[in-house]
């Protein structure tokens, strides 16, 4: 960040708290920060605060008459252009003057601002007036975000060529539990760098233009309100396949069950928890999207009957020696892989992964064909070195006419011999 100059745009909503520390990281790691708020941001937080942090006088009126930076500014600020003086152009010195613009938090409004082209106070004039790329972090409750005119008016804002860095999923200030919340502060510095890299060259990219649907993790199955049957999967292969697609220019999309895993920049992820919740999320999306790659863990088998309490180990007890075993009835999962295998278009490319207990390569070429597959990633899970929970994996890439056996490789090795391989079926699809 060192010289680079961040115009950083707060807008009114709970989460603006959080840019606070943004705007304290961003100036210790040597970026002149301009703080540009809206009016409902200053209900939340009063601009003293960025100027504290930042060293630099707050802007939050497009008009010079509010008088904000000459009565505000420390005496020892340096603007970045002589134009910053005069507050009656500061929207274009802002805009020209900036590296990057980011927008954290961004509000359901301002969205909505954008995606139209207002231009009705500062921060939404100098977006219009800047040539810098634009990142626009959403947070806001999951219900507003849900919103199908919210949605939209990102899918606008995508359109246009700004950034959305995708929220995350969680607790929110309003009690309610989804996705909405501003990503932790090491994500969003960590989109600048990207996003200010030469947008030529990210046109450039093999997989620019792309929309890339990933699975990763395992799926929860619940037996009663506190147990439930899971497997060992980490989610880390399907990340770092997810975080490579992203270096590589594609929108990503990654469904990701229950892990312990921070989303990778740049990376919209949607969090399941059961087999059918994931069955719904990906055959939703998968009709958009040019790649689909399941490298998820989804349980196969949930209970036919979840128990509505806890089941007692007490009552299992009291009962004869015969009776004191639990027995649970499992119903089988949809197929996710094979429901998206068989409904694919034409153009569509679809990669499965197979974990076994065994070098059962015949059985992974099966279901390469039964499920409609493109290609297949094996892997024999018994191995120490491979599959869950490991940082690297030893796999079998098989194709309907060949199979690779590739060596040690860490995940994101494999991950990035996994995009050169599709990259070749590519052309032509
Ligand atoms: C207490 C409170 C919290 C709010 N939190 C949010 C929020 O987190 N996200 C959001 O989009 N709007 C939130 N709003 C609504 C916005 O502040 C409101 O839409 C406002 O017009 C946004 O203006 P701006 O986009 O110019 O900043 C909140 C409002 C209040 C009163």
């Amino acid at each position: 960040m060192q010289g680079k100059t961040i115009v950083l745009g707060v807008s009114g909503g709970i989460a603006a708290y959080k840019a606070c520390e943004l705007a304290s990281r961003l100036t210790q790691s040597g970026a002149r920060v301009h703080v540009v708020m809206t009016q409902a941001a200053t209900r939340f937080i009063a601009p003293l605060t960025f100027e504290a942090l930042t060293h630099q006088p707050v802007h939050t009126s497009l008009w010079p008459d509010a008088g904000e930076q000459a009565a505000s500014a420390p005496p020892n600020s340096q603007p970045p252009t002589s134009n910053l003086q005069y507050a009656a152009m500061a929207h274009i010195a802002l805009a020209d003057s900036a590296d990057a613009v980011l927008i954290a938090p961004a509000s359901a409004d301002v969205i909505a601002r954008l995606a139209h082209g207002l231009a009705d106070d500062l921060l939404t004039t100098l977006v219009l007036a800047t040539r810098a790329p634009v990142l626009v972090a959403p947070a806001m409750n999951p219900t507003m975000l849900a919103h199908s005119a919210t949605q939209k008016n990102l899918a606008t804002l995508r359109e246009l060529g700004y950034i959305v860095i995708e929220p995350e999923s969680g607790r929110m200030a309003c009690e309610h539990v989804g996705s909405g919340r501003l990503p932790e502060t090491d994500v969003l510095i960590q989109a600048l760098p990207d996003a200010m890299a030469d947008v030529g060259a990210r046109h450039a990219l093999p997989l620019h233009g792309k929309m890339v649907l990933v699975t990763a993790g395992p799926t929860r199955e619940a037996l009663d309100p506190v147990r439930f049957l899971s497997n060992r999967s980490s989610g880390k292969m399907g990340y770092a396949i997810a975080a490579e697609a992203t270096r590589r220019g594609a929108r990503v999309l990654l469904v990701s069950g229950p892990t312990r895993l921070q989303t990778p920049p740049g990376v919209a992820r949607h969090d399941v928890l059961t087999t059918q919740q994931m069955f719904d999320v990906v055959t939703q999306h998968a009709p958009e999207c040019d790649i689909v790659i399941a490298a998820a863990a989804p349980a196969d088998y949930r209970l036919a009957n979840v128990a509505e309490r806890k089941i007692k180990k007490t009552k299992i007890e009291k009962s004869g020696a015969a009776e004191a075993m639990l027995r649970l009835e499992l119903v089988p999962t949809p197929d996710i892989i094979a429901q998206v295998g068989h409904g694919r278009k034409p153009h569509q490319i679809v990669v499965g992964f197979a974990a076994e207990t065994g070098n059962e390569l015949d059985e992974a070429r099966r279901k390469l064909r039964d499920k409609n597959l493109d290609a297949l990633v094996f892997n024999d899970v018994t191995q120490p070195d491979a599959g869950f929970d490991t940082d690297t994996n030893r796999v079998v890439w098989i194709t309907r006419d060949s199979d690779e056996a590739w060596p040690l490789l860490s995940k994101d090795e494999v991950a990035a011999r996994l995009w050169n391989a599709i990259e070749s079926i590519a052309p032509g699809r």
